[in-house]
């Protein structure tokens, strides 16, 4: 069941706004919704007209509105592992984990994981109490990247996993030769194995978080009137398609904005397009929000569900 929504695509399109638009007329429907903000750059709050934080915020009666707290995320992230390896390495004590996760801090990967455990805890903790959740995306290269790390990093844990079966039969056929071998002393099973199970873990939350990402949401991207917001969605379509992630919807925002040549490239045809006129006057309060034509939208993802749940 696709209860999860992304809205991507080149930043200025129109993620944030939308997101805010669909959240707030599905809420208006009598649906339970939590819309939260990935993007670093927070302005899900001034789109709602509302101060936001980490926490669920009420914005209406049925929706509630977050945005993540990425340097937190961060921080945590790096504290369990720093913890992790201070309690399976505790011999080592020439190591100095201190400056050596100061410099993690900024090294690559670290924000997409923090936006990972981010949305783990946004499904675990937090959806069980609403009927959907909207994700208001970062910049497509932080996007695509936090969406392929459970399938790229589930590649590493995989290979990781099999050294270290490989490591415990090599220590069982050593103990069953040697009985007397000072190797009996360690773990030579993979159910008392605390890296092997802590190998298993990561896996089970990487490979849930592929499945969100592949089969639970309903991923729609926003283009302009304009080439590169186009090129940008292809590129997009394209990796999340390498990923075996489908697009279900594209939305063209500001139509009418220019006058310019322009035309919605074939490799969309196949999807439901929704399209949301330019308001010449801009978009200030929740009423322009919910006035911006999402309603057919709404329908067709409500009506998707119907058809999913029979
Ligand atoms: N249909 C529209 N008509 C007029 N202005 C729009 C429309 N959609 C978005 N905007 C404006 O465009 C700007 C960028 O939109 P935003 O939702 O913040 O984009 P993104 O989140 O993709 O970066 C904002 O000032 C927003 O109010
Ligand atoms: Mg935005």
């Amino acid at each position: 069941m696709r209860d999860t929504v992304f809205f991507l695509g080149k930043g200025g399109v129109g993620k944030t706004t939308l997101s805010s638009a669909f959240a707030l007329a599905l809420a208006r429907r009598g649906s339970r919704v939590l819309v939260v903000s990935l993007d670093p750059a927070h302005n899900l709050g001034d789109a709602l007209q509302l101060k936001l934080n980490g926490e669920p915020k009420k914005v209406e009666p049925m929706l509630d509105a977050l945005e993540v707290d990425l340097a937190y995320w961060v921080d945590r992230y790096l504290e369990e592992s720093k913890e992790e390896l201070k309690a399976n390495y505790s011999y080592n004590t020439a190591l100095n984990l201190d400056s050596f996760f100061s410099i993690l801090k900024y090294s690559p990967g670290t924000e997409e994981y923090a936006v990972l455990w981010a949305i783990e805890d946004i499904r675990r903790r937090l959806a069980p109490k609403y009927d959907f959740v909207v994700f208001d995306t970062p910049p497509t290269a932080l996007t695509l990247r936090f969406l392929s790390m459970p399938a790229i990093s589930g590649l590493w844990v995989a290979e990781l996993t099999k050294l270290r079966e490989r490591i415990l039969r090599d220590r069982q056929t050593i103990v069953r030769l040697n009985p007397q071998s000072p190797v009996a002393e360690s773990c030579v099973d993979k159910e008392d194995d605390k890296v092997y199970g802590k190998l298993k873990n990561i896996r089970t939350r990487l490979t849930s978080l592929e499945t969100l990402f592949a089969k639970q949401s309903f991923m729609s991207v926003i283009v302009n009137p304009d080439e590169l917001s186009v090129s940008e969605a292809i590129r997009i379509k394209d990796e999340l398609s390498r990923l075996g992630i489908m697009l279900s919807a594209v939305c063209l925002n500001k139509k009418g904005l220019s006058q310019a040549d322009w035309t919605l490239a074939s490799e969309f045809n196949q999807l439901p397009l929704f399209a949301y006129d330019f308001s010449p006057n801009g978009i200030h309060t929740r009423e322009d929000l919910v006035h911006i034509g999402i309603e057919p939208f709404i329908d067709y993802f409500l009506g998707k569900r119907k058809v999913k749940n029979e």
